[in-house]
């Protein structure tokens, strides 16, 4: 028996077989989970032929976290294909590239705004969009790049990272009470979509392998889905407002 026999797990960022979220879902349904995924715009249709590749087909739901409207219908949506959910998985970030790069001095603030709203607020937006689904308790699991430090290129990516950690944080404290755990997975580098978007992306990535006790496979999703797995499980049941690297344990050594 899996470890989310019987869940239902919403999963927003499958947009290619290389998305995190993609591995995810997979997982998810190997442990047993009914997974309902969630897809944006103009690549709405790559997200349903993504969710015909997983090992049993996806449903997929509109969602863009800035849209008000599709919060709001959110829900709706979802019930449409499992009445409510044990959990929901954040694996969205957006940053315009004048934000990143090396731009830290010049960024205009419209251009910050669109990555905070995207990638930090929206946590706080799609949980409170769920929350109507989630009257037994759950689990909101999500992905940051270890907001803590200024990282070469990541720019203001980094610090709407720094802010998404600290929303995680407010949600455990706002959603415990509902029964609902709410933790992130720091990830080391991988080569996806996203992370080819940033600008001079192999300064972050470095010698990553080289200074992980563990080493590190920049091209595996995996370990990551795995670690993303297990905390929408029911084996963390004491755990929130956790930021849990799956970094090859990067984090933990000096330089
Ligand atoms: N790749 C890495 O090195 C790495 C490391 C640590 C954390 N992360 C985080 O993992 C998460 C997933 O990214 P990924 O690396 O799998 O890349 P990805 O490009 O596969 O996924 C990013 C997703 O964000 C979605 N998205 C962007 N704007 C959106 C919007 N307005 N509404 C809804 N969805 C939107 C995209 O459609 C895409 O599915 C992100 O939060 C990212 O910052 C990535």
């Amino acid at each position: 028996m899996g470890i989310l026999e019987g869940k239902n797990i919403l999963v927003t960022g499958v947009l290619t077989e290389g998305s995190i979220a993609f591995d995810v879902a997979r997982l998810c349904q190997e442990q047993g989970a009914t997974v309902v995924l969630t897809g944006v715009g103009r690549t709405l249709r790559i997200t349903q032929s993504m969710g015909r590749r997983l090992p049993v087909e996806a449903p997929v739901v509109e969602l863009d976290v800035t849209d008000p409207e599709h919060l709001g219908a959110l829900a709706d949506q979802v019930k449409e294909h499992v009445p409510h959910l044990d959990g929901v998985v954040h694996s969205i970030g957006f940053a315009p590239q004048s934000v990143m790069g090396g731009n830290f001095m010049q960024a205009e603030w419209d251009d910050v705004a669109t990555a905070i709203h995207i990638s930090a607020y929206s946590l706080k937006a799609l949980a409170q969009a769920v929350l109507p689904l989630m009257s037994e308790g759950g689990s909101v699991v999500g992905l940051t790049f270890d907001g803590r430090f200024a990282w070469p290129v990541y720019d203001w990516m980094g610090v709407a990272k720094a802010s998404f950690e600290a929303v995680n944080r407010y949600l455990a404290r706002d959603l415990g009470e509902h029964g609902i755990r709410c933790n992130v997975v720091s990830a080391g580098p991988i080569k996806t979509t996203a992370a080819r978007h940033i600008p001079g992306f192999d300064q972050m990535e470095g010698n990553w392998s080289e200074r992980a006790p563990l080493g590190w496979d920049s091209e595996a999703t995996e370990p990551t889905a795995k670690a993303v797995t297990a905390l929408l499980s029911d084996w963390f049941p004491a755990t929130t407002g956790e930021m849990v690297h799956v970094d090859g344990g990067v984090h933990a050594m000096g330089q």
